[in-house]
């Protein structure tokens, strides 16, 4: 079984990813971490040395490679992961435990005003300016987003919930 998490930055994926994994006793894989160890370098290292167009290349190369794999797993994606290519086309074709972790644009302002400086698409954004950012940037992603077999709006529940939510659903 494959289980593949997707949503915006901030959005919990890896937490829920890891907690889940621990429920299933399933292996976890954190796509951006993946693509780390691939080519020894860190995101942000990436988007500074090779630029963008060259992470979604190796996004688009990775999400490939897993999805093509036999054995089961729990992935979560990075924001940007179903926006591209056509991975949100490979990632449904192969499995249909895909889940949206949804939160609103003042939660994930919340979360992501401590956690900016490991992301480069939001790094250089002042504090002041990242709800509008993160709405307009909402606004061009929920399209992809929202074709996720399952929603989970995230906002007001605990990690825990979450899972179950999921768990819920697998059966
Ligand atoms: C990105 C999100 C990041 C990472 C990269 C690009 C995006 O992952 O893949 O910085 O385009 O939203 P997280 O969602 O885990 O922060």
């Amino acid at each position: 079984m494959k289980i593949v998490l997707i949503g915006y930055m901030g959005s919990g994926k890896t937490t829920i990813g890891k907690l889940l994994s621990k429920k299933l006793n399933i292996n976890f894989i954190d796509l951006d971490a993946y693509i780390e160890s691939k080519l020894n370098l860190s995101v942000s290292d990436i988007f500074k040395d090779r630029g963008e167009i060259f992470f979604r290349k190796m996004e688009h190369k990775y999400v490939q490679e897993l999805m093509e794999e036999k054995k089961s797993f729990i992935l979560s994606t990075g924001g940007g992961t179903p926006c591209y290519a056509n991975n949100l086309a490979l990632i449904q074709k192969h499995t249909k435990h895909n889940f949206y972790l949804k939160l609103s644009i003042p939660s994930l302002v919340k979360r992501l005003i401590n956690e900016k400086e490991s992301r480069p698409l939001v790094q250089n954004i002042a504090e002041n300016d990242l709800p509008e950012f993160i709405g307009k940037h909402l606004f061009e992603r929920n399209n992809f987003y929202l074709q996720a077999n399952t929603t989970i709006v995230c906002d007001t529940k605990i990690p825990e919930d979450i899972v179950n939510e999921i768990l819920e659903n697998l059966k």
